[in-house]
């Protein structure tokens, strides 16, 4: 029987060097688009598709995290005194149930796979999502619910696909296909940021699993592959070689890689334009600015 997926890891331990000077001090997940830091897409998004248990794995200089999900009692009481209840309700809801998120620390930066494998005794015998906050998906059925809908019927492993240009195949982690269904595909390998001459396929991994407890296993015996790091891709594409399935999913949605500085300029961009009370001004501006950076041409 398919088990209810209700943790979710939140590997948030890396530098985001690629955002210095602004991450000397805040954490990159802090970072904002419109006026919500990253982390919050990832936490609503898990919210709506059943997650109940929130696992930050997290470093050195991440304290700026914990405190954005604590209640922020003379916060709440000074717009409470000053009547400004819509304001005061949107607050609330980037509030945390005590008990719903555990922090826990990744002492060294060894990759993405070692850190889902600190997360390891909170997840315990239980299938778990994982989140990566760089990757934005602006869709109306959020990308991971989307994916528990799919894993409802295929169970066993799935990550989150989209097509992506050859020449960008060493950015992600690629998928060998055995079998495209369409919406869902089954992979027969994977392989971490191929050269573009060796990627079996031009289906990228993007930043959303749900995955078997067995991983956690697989992690534990591997060794640093890719970069000199511990590749959760490679723990997956073990599971394949066990004869266990893996599946990609082809989500509805548009994906913003908010980890490098173009990326997080478009998001920008499209969420401000998506949002009702900025669209009309945001607009004009920028048709005012493409009209300028035409002539200048
Ligand atoms: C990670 C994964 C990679 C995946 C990518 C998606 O790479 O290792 O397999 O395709 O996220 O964003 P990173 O971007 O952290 O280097």
């Amino acid at each position: 029987m398919k088990r209810k997926v209700t943790k979710a890891i939140f590997p948030v331990a890396g530098m985001g060097t690629r955002f210095l000077p602004a991450t000397k001090s805040i954490p990159k997940e802090i970072m904002t688009l419109v006026d919500r830091p990253l982390i919050q897409y990832a936490i609503d998004e898990a919210r709506a598709a059943g997650i109940r248990e929130f696992i930050f794995v997290t470093s050195r200089g991440k304290s700026a995290l914990e405190d954005y999900f604590d209640d922020a009692p003379e916060l709440e009481n000074a717009l409470r005194k000053a009547g400004k209840t819509a304001m005061l309700e949107m607050l609330k809801t980037t509030n945390m149930d005590s008990g719903a998120i555990a922090y826990v620390r990744q002492n060294r930066a060894l990759g993405l796979g070692h850190a889902v494998w600190c997360a390891r005794r909170l997840v315990g015998n239980e299938p778990f999502a994982v989140i990566l906050t760089d990757d934005v998906i602006a869709a109306e059925k959020p990308c991971l619910q989307q994916m528990m809908e799919a894993y409802a019927e295929t169970g066993g492993n799935m990550v989150a696909i989209m097509e992506v240009p050859p020449e960008k195949a060493s950015s992600y982690g690629i998928l060998d296909i055995a079998d495209d269904m369409g919406a869902i595909v089954r992979a027969r390998g994977m392989v971490e940021k191929p050269a573009p001459a060796d990627a079996p396929s031009n289906l990228a991994v993007i930043g959303r699993y749900i995955l078997t407890p067995r991983i956690m296993q697989h992690l534990h015996r591997l060794k640093a592959g890719t970069g000199g790091e511990i590749q959760l891709t490679d723990a997956i594409a073990e599971e394949i070689a066990q004869g266990d399935p893996v599946y990609g999913f082809r989500f509805r949605g548009q994906r913003f890689d908010c980890g490098s500085k173009p990326g997080f300029l478009q998001a920008t961009v499209a969420f401000g334009l998506a949002r009702d009370d900025l669209r009309e001004e945001f607009a004009q501006y920028l048709a005012h600015m493409t009209a300028v950076q035409k002539a200048a041409e």
